[in-house]
């Protein structure tokens, strides 16, 4: 997924060496294959019973609230109080054919009040999870998965609460430039924050355009298309510093640019996710989207293809900030590689695919390479910034770790996905399963799955006592459908029929 935090873009772009607890081992530990690789149903049917357990804990002791504390086994309400997790859930649980909490969701979304929350609501969190998350359930159950739900009322209520969403929402756009606020203030309909990002301005556009093509209410496209026209064409020019690589701060006043640095981290990652996807919801009107996603692909292979001094044979790339590179990258970033190996598939370029299935080892070699078999959070591989106490570490692995949280992100094992699709190799399978036997390890607590401190000691060095909702909507779903049988909904068939937002939320391309 992509998604953005203050906290993060920070550590990554100031290449702090942050909050890493002492006690690194040296000694590399054999993460990687296990010999006993059970049957893909065996696989798929593990992850459904992880989904099951994080929802009981849930369920029980956190809904309807945002997340689940499950060390506390308390609550929290990150998300407005409108049961993040429960919206978040759906799709996935549709997939898994759970249909017992299908309809739990299903019985509980139409309680809602989108219009009442006394917290501030970023506009990009609420669309990618709850409304991508009940668009896709509305693509499902009014689709191939009809036979889930119990009750048709509800399945129109998901309707009904996207477009109350979108109406509460809708007044971000109301600014000089139509480049939105995102983070909003519903009890006096205002704002806070004076600017707004890549990101946060280039992660909207499908979910809405996708509502307009659902009710015909075209002013939900008509917002999102124009905020989005100025990152399509951005100026000033000094914003650009590689063709179709941006900045990420944008004034809603003027729609400008206010910087120059970026890469495909958190702040800027979804905006280069979504220009392809557009194009594969809907190709007719989204080229010129596909035109600028590949000019950004284009540089990025020319100029920001970065190999450790101590590892040439992975492949990682570097932030900018202008023209100068910063040898540091994230677990947020490790979408790239799938996004390269959908791009190349659709636009029928093997040296995308390709490129991308090198993003994707890179990717794979931070899992390898730790203690937990977990990749760390921010990670760089600048010679002359390595920490001595790692100096062992990043010569065998190739990066040394400045972040060390896995607080449930899915990016890693999303690309896994991506390239399994694409490649049909059954390596990727391993990797996935691997990777999800060792956060099930880790993570695993209470009555659920945390975060946790550190991916580099055993055990994890604690918890964070915070259960995400895209644990449920991204990570469970993507290690589910590596695994899983043929269904209309799996990526890289001949024609898309499904694209998945930045959430994971799948929607029905445009039919027209
Ligand atoms: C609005 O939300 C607050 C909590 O954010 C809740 O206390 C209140 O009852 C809600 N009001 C309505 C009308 O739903
Ligand atoms: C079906 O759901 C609606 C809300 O969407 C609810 O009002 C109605 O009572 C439900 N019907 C049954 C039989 O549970
Ligand atoms: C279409 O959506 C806009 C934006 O939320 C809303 O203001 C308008 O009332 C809607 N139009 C209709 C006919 O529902
Ligand atoms: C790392 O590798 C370099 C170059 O091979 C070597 O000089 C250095 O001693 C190594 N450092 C550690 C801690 O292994
Ligand atoms: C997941 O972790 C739990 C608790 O440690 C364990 O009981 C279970 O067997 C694990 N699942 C798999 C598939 O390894």
């Amino acid at each position: 997924m992509a998604r953005i935090t203050a906290a993060v873009i920070l550590t990554a772009l100031c290449s702090g060496i942050v909050a890493l607890p002492k006690n690194i081992p040296i000694d590399l530990k054999a993460h990687g294959k296990r010999a006993d690789l059970p049957p893909a149903e065996e696989r798929a049917q593990a992850v459904v019973d992880t989904f099951r357990t994080a929802w009981a804990g849930y369920y029980e002791y956190a809904f309807p609230n945002d997340e689940l504390k499950p060390v506390s086994n308390g609550f929290s309400n990150s998300r407005n109080n409108w049961g993040a997790s429960a919206v978040d859930a759906l799709s996935t649980a549709l997939v898994m054919r759970q249909k017992d909490i299908v309809n739990q969701i299903l019985d509980y979304i139409p309680t809602i009040n989108y219009y009442n929350t006394s917290t501030e609501v970023s506009l990009f969190e609420t669309t990618i999870r709850y409304l991508g998350g009940m668009i896709s359930g509305y693509d499902f159950l009014s689709g191939p998965l009809a036979d889930l739900a119990d009750n048709k009322t509800n399945v129109d209520a998901l309707l009904e609460q996207s477009i109350n969403l979108a109406n509460a929402l809708s007044y971000a756009f109301d600014t000089p430039s139509g480049v939105p606020y995102n983070i909003l203030t519903f009890t006096d309909r205002g704002n806070t924050g004076s600017t707004n990002g890549l990101a946060t301005v280039g992660t909207l556009v499908l979910e809405w355009v996708r509502l307009s093509d659902i009710t015909g209410n075209a002013t939900y496209a008509a917002l999102t298309e124009k905020a989005e026209s100025y990152l399509l064409n951005p100026s000033p020019a000094s914003s650009e510093p590689f063709p179709g690589l941006l900045g990420m701060d944008i004034d809603p006043q003027t729609g400008r640019f206010l910087d120059a640095r970026g890469g495909w981290v958190g702040g800027a990652d979804s905006f280069y996710e979504y220009l392809i996807k557009m194009y594969i919801y809907d190709p007719s009107r989204y080229a010129a989207y596909r035109d600028r996603w590949v000019l950004a692909v284009d540089s990025t292979i020319e100029h920001l293809t970065s190999h450790p001094a101590p590892r040439p044979d992975l492949t990682f790339l570097t932030q900018y900030n202008g023209q100068t590179l910063d040898l540091v990258s994230e677990h947020l970033a490790c979408f790239d590689g799938g996004n390269f190996i959908l791009g190349g598939q659709v636009l029928g370029n093997q040296e995308y695919v390709d490129y991308g299935l090198e993003l994707v080892n890179g990717c794979h070699e931070t899992y390898i390479a730790t203690a937990t078999g977990i990749g760390p959070e921010v990670f760089g591989w600048d010679p002359a910034r390595v920490p001595t106490d790692q100096a062992a570490f990043y010569n065998a692995s190739g990066f040394y770790i400045q972040n060390g949280n896995y607080i449930l992100r899915p990016e890693v094992m999303e690309s896994f996905y991506y390239a399994y699709r694409a490649t049909g190799d059954a390596k990727y399978q391993e990797w996935a399963w691997e990777a999800f036997l060792d956060i099930n390890a880790t993570t695993r607590v209470g009555s659920g799955y945390s975060g946790i401190n550190n991916v580099n000691v055993e055990g994890g060095g604690g918890f964070k006592d915070f259960q995400e909702s895209f644990w449920f909507a991204e990570v469970l779903k993507y290690s589910f459908l590596i695994h899983a049988s043929e269904a209309e909904w799996q990526v890289g068939g001949d024609a898309d029929e499904w694209v998945f937002n930045t959430e994971a939320h799948p929607f029905r391309v445009f039919e027209g």
